[in-house]
This record gives C-alpha cells, sequence and structure tokens, in this order.
C-alpha cells in the first residue's frame, strides 16, 4: 500500500519492543524481554531494565529489519514510547529513536503507551469504528479511556487512584507465598475456587463516590482487605481456602473493572470496547467482561496476548495512526515524560 512504513520502538519497562508497520499492517515485530532478571528481586528494578534495554536495542532492531527484508532507508518515520513508564528505559528506547530519526533524516513521533496499549488493535481486528472505549489494564496501568480517533482524540475518563490491577493481584500473590508475578498463579488458582465463598469490597462504588470518581479505579483497599482476612484466620490457626481467597478477590476486581467500564459505554453512547494491557490475560476478567458485553450489546475486541503485553507493535501502530492523522512530529530535544 501507500502507507507510510513506521518503525516502532519501545521500552517503557521491561520490553524492548521494536516493530514495522505500515499502514494498520504489521510486517514485523520483535521483542526482548528482562523479566527473567526482575523475578529474581521480586521486582522491576529501573537500572536493571535500563541496562538491558542498552543491550538489546540494537540487536532488536537489527533482528526486525533482517526478518522483515526491510532496510533502514526504506522507514518513513521513527515512533518510540515518550511515557508514562520508567524514565531509565524510557530515555534509552527514545534515544535511540532520535537517534535513527537524525542519520535517516526522517520524523520522529513520541507516543502515548497507553494508547498504544488500545492503538494495537487495530492490526488485529482493523481500523476502529468512529468512537470506543479502552480498558487498558497491566502491571502499570489501569485506565479507561474514550477513544473517538486515536491519532488525536482521546480522553482519560478514569484511572487508577492506587494500585493497577495486575499490582494488586502481584500484591496478593505475595501474601499467599506465590512467584512473583502472582497475577497467572492467582488466575489460575482462582479457577478451582468459589467466587462467592467471601465478599470482598469493591472500591469506589458507593453512592458518595458515584460522582467523582464514576470511572476510577481503587484496589489498595481490597487488598488490605485480603490481606486482613488471611491473617486474621492465620492467628487462629485455620487453613487458609486459597482458592475461595483468589477466586473471590478476582471476582472483586473483574467485577468493578467491567462494570464501570460498561457504564461508561452506556453512558458515552459507545458500542465497541477494546481492552488491552498484559491484565487482560486474566480468566476471570474475560469472562465477565463477555457475559457483560454480550448482554450490553457490546462488541468486545481483545487482541492476543502477545500484543496485549508490552510490545513495538503497539508503538508501531499508534505511530502510524499519528502519522497518518499528518500530526507533526517530535522535536528531535523531546524529553520523556514518566507519568504521560
Ligand atoms: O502488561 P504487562 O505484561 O506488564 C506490566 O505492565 O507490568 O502486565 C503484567 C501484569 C502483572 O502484574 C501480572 O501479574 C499481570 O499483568 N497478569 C495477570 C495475568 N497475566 C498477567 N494477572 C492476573 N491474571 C493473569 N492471567
Ligand atoms: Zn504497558
Amino acid at each position: 500500500s501507500g502507507d507510510p512504513l513506521v518503525l516502532g520502538i519501545e521500552t517503557s519497562c521491561d520490553e524492548t519492543g521494536v516493530a514495522l508497520v505500515r499502514g494498520d499492517e504489521l510486517l514485523f515485530d520483535a521483542v526482548a524481554s528482562s523479566m527473567e532478571e526482575h523475578a529474581r528481586y521480586g521486582g522491576i528494578i529501573p537500572e536493571v531494565a535500563s541496562r538491558a534495554h542498552l543491550e538489546a536495542m540494537v540487536p532488536t532492531v537489527e533482528r526486525a529489519l533482517a526478518e522483515s527484508g526491510v532496510t533502514l532507508e526504506q522507514v518513513d518515520a521513527i515512533a518510540c514510547t515518550a511515557g508514562p513508564g520508567l524514565v531509565g528505559p524510557l530515555t534509552i528506547g527514545t534515544a535511540a529513536a532520535k537517534s535513527l530519526a537524525l542519520a535517516l533524516g526522517k520524523p520522529l513521533h513520541g507516543v502515548n503507551h497507553v494508547i498504544g496499549h488500545a492503538a494495537v488493535d487495530q492490526l488485529v481486528h482493523g481500523q476502529f469504528p468512529d468512537r470506543v472505549m479502552a480498558l487498558v489494564v497491566s502491571g502499570g496501568h489501569s485506565s479507561l479511556l474514550l477513544v473517538d480517533d486515536v491519532a488525536t482524540s482521546v480522553t482519560e475518563l478514569g484511572s487508577t487512584l492506587d494500585d493497577a490491577a495486575g499490582e494488586a493481584f502481584d500484591k496478593v500473590g505475595r501474601l499467599l507465598g506465590l512467584p512473583y508475578p502472582g497475577g497467572p498463579h492467582i488466575d489460575r488458582l482462582a479457577r478451582d475456587g468459589d467466587p462467592t465463598a467471601i465478599r470482598f469490597p469493591r472500591g469506589l462504588t458507593a453512592r458518595k463516590d458515584q460522582e467523582k470518581h464514576a470511572y476510577d479505579f481503587s484496589f489498595s483497599g481490597l487488598k488490605t482487605a485480603v490481606a486482613r482476612w488471611v491473617e486474621t484466620r492465620e492467628d487462629a490457626g485455620e487453613e487458609i481456602p486459597v482458592n475461595d481467597v483468589a477466586a473471590s478477590f478476582a471476582d472483586a476486581v473483574a467485577d468493578v473493572l467491567t462494570a464501570k467500564t460498561i457504564a461508561a459505554c452506556h453512558r458515552h453512547d459507545v458500542g465497541t470496547l477494546v481492552v488491552g494491557g498484559g491484565f487482560s490475560a486474566n480468566s476471570q476478567l474475560r469472562e465477565m467482561a463477555a457475559q457483560r458485553c454480550a448482554e450490553a450489546g457490546i462488541e468486545l475486541r481483545i487482541p492476543p496476548i502477545r500484543f496485549c503485553t508490552d510490545n513495538g507493535a503497539m508503538i508501531g501502530a499508534l505511530g502510524s495512526a499519528v502519522v497518518r492523522a499528518g500530526l507533526p512530529p517530535s522535536s528531535l530535544d523531546i524529553g520523556v515524560d514518566s507519568s504521560m
């Protein structure tokens, strides 16, 4: 096609992602992860992630070019994640993107990582209809976005006031003694548990929160409630019904996420929901979203998991949309914005 060829670079956390995108077509994407190094520490160490990006960047770009048969000279624009994320990792990717833009004489576009999690779905399920809702949930973010145009008009309706959904899962995983990251382990344990066994609190759903925080999330109170429930049983020398705790906790998270998202769809007259971010792998969320979207007549779009976790294709996809929208390039002296 005549669409511009965009090289996308993602480095907001622990994944070095590089992709080549033309229009809504993904030509190639390559991801290198430093997660194994972080698992030993029970969390992401920014310095370790930065060094890993520095080492992986050029080999990953070279791999993307070699495997797609594209030369650097054919690239029409470079897109990189300018935020939000960890400052060190963002800086490595942005510096690499600037160097390429400068050397090739091609435009640079610094783009928003969270919007990228929504944009990547266009590579899988095609162009968005006029207006979509996007729920972006991961270890770092839980945001509800009203997307009128992915390149030019995105409104954040709400976000988490404390922990992200995946982060809450990881913290509850730690208190249940599960390996890091605990999210997938809780998901697995929850499948053999009773989600109605324990009624955990649903944060920010009380009537008093409806006006100010209708579409915001809060998971730290829930995490504390789980900790207290477990401690009380442990102090009494009782055995912890781990499957029921996991299922009841997962149910509370999925319930709040889906209820608020569907209320926002109704409020803004949106018929399509896109779910992205690594937490969209969660079975309880997927099940409840599918059921509630079907009941509400809302089309549900969830890309395959490799496009939900951090990757280069999401930045290539958003960069491609931004270039096609004719937005002016970023200046080569742009900084990064950890809380963009
Ligand atoms: O997008 P992602 O790969 O990277 C970060 O933003 O950190 O998301 C990873 C997060 C972690 O918190 C992980 O525990 C959680 O998503 N996660 C899950 C599941 N798969 C990943 N949480 C619950 N259930 C899952 N199946
Ligand atoms: Zn992310």
